[in-house]
């Protein structure tokens, strides 16, 4: 685990001339929602061709100017990362897995052809915005500060070719539940006209032109009355492959799990990771095996299949009640939360608020 006391700062700090007064942001911690509000402070780092990475600044939260041929706005070469800082059972904060978001920052990088940001730098950037905005880590039952590190291609350019500068910055957002609906168990509707990401794209990658071209099914989704969309793959348009920003895993009645495998258009999610080891941990059988809609509906009806959950940071672990497609719908095992589902979340929750054991090293402390 990599300590504080081994870094010196390469962050030039600069001072908030008015940050948010504390009764303001009191009224923001009781009930923080998701991305809608904004710590003070935000981490800016540069990178150009000869000059690599530099100007590392840690400073008020601002508007950006870009100029209008800027890169990103014509074609998109933007990566971004999601994770979490926590207060733990004892007081102090800590971040789950930064390395892990460090090395997938770095592998979007690599495949949208942008500049790989040291593991190390991703790192102590995010630690660098919550030591200064620790006071916004909301308190309410599970409430988190919830860190957004991006990239973007800031030359301004119009020819098609991996941009020859980029901007890196991480913002964050007190978290508290992603879905507002606030219900026990979600609804998804199967996408059948649109896919998420085909072989050879960038369905594995975090890369912002994953998300805009999951607005239209996502939008249908919402209009039809669920909470989110579900891609199949794109070859046969057959196996279930995730939501819109979100791993699956379903349970089945004799115990197992099944999770859709990482074949290069699912997103390698940490939340899913971690699953992995805490199920198999538990003596449960878990397989990263392709299941497909239709053996999906006939297990939920014949009770081969009992619960279904969604997993991510933001989402952390959601229960999945209903699943609704061109052809009808059904409801999983009771359409409420599933026992194996409710343990495993409060396995992981522990863990991250430092009110288990953390054999795995997932945890790093900032004090
Ligand atoms: N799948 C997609 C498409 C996502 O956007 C996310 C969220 O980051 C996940 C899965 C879950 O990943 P993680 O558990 O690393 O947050
Ligand atoms: C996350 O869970 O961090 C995500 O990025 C999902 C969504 C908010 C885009």
């Amino acid at each position: 685990m990599a300590s504080a006391a081994a870094t010196v700062s390469p962050f030039t700090h600069l001072v908030h001339p008015s940050p948010t007064p504390d009764e303001a942001r009191r009224m923001i911690l009781g009930a923080p929602g998701f991305g809608t509000a904004f710590s003070d402070h935000m981490v800016s780092i540069d990178w150009s061709e000869g000059r690599g990475w530099h100007d590392a600044t840690i400073g008020p939260r601002r508007p950006i100017e870009l100029d209008p041929a800027c890169a990103v706005l014509h074609y998109a070469q933007e990566i971004f990362e999601g994770l979490k800082a926590y207060v733990q059972a004892d007081g102090g904060l800590a971040l789950f897995r930064p390395e892990a978001n460090a090395r997938r920052f770095a592998d979007s990088a690599r495949r949208m052809a942008m500049p790989e940001l040291p593991e190390e730098l991703f790192i102590e950037s995010v630690k660098e915005i919550v030591r200064t905005d620790r006071e916004w880590i909301p308190t309410v039952e599970g409430g988190s500060l919830y860190l957004r590190p991006f990239m973007f291609a800031s030359e301004a350019f119009l020819g098609v070719r991996p941009a020859k500068a980029y901007k890196y910055l991480v913002i964050a957002s007190p978290a508290g539940n992603y879905f507002k609906s606030g219900a026990p168990a979600v609804s998804i509707w199967v996408s059948e006209d649109y896919t998420r990401a085909a072989p050879g794209g960038t369905g594995a990658v975090k890369c912002g032109g994953n998300y805009a071209a999951s607005l239209v099914p996502q939008a249908e989704a919402i209009a039809r009355g669920h909470d989110q969309v579900v891609f199949l793959d794109a070859a046969e348009h057959k196996w279930v492959e995730e939501l819109g920003g979100m791993n699956l895993y379903f349970v089945f009645a004799d115990g197992s799990l099944v999770t859709p495998p990482l074949t290069g258009t699912i997103l390698p999610g940490i939340t899913r990771d971690s699953l992995l080891t805490l199920a198999r941990e538990e003596g449960l059988e878990v397989r990263e095996e392709r299941y497909s809609l239709d053996q999906w509906c006939a297990d939920a009806e014949s009770g081969r299949m009992v619960e279904a959950f969604a997993c991510g940071t933001a989402a952390v672990v959601t229960p999945v009640g209903k699943v609704a497609g061109r052809d009808g719908e059904f409801t999983i095992g009771g359409g409420g939360p599933g026992q194996q589902t409710q343990k495993l979340k409060a396995r992981l929750v522990a863990i991250q608020r430092g009110e288990a054991p953390d054999p795995h090293g997932w945890i790093m402390r900032l004090d």
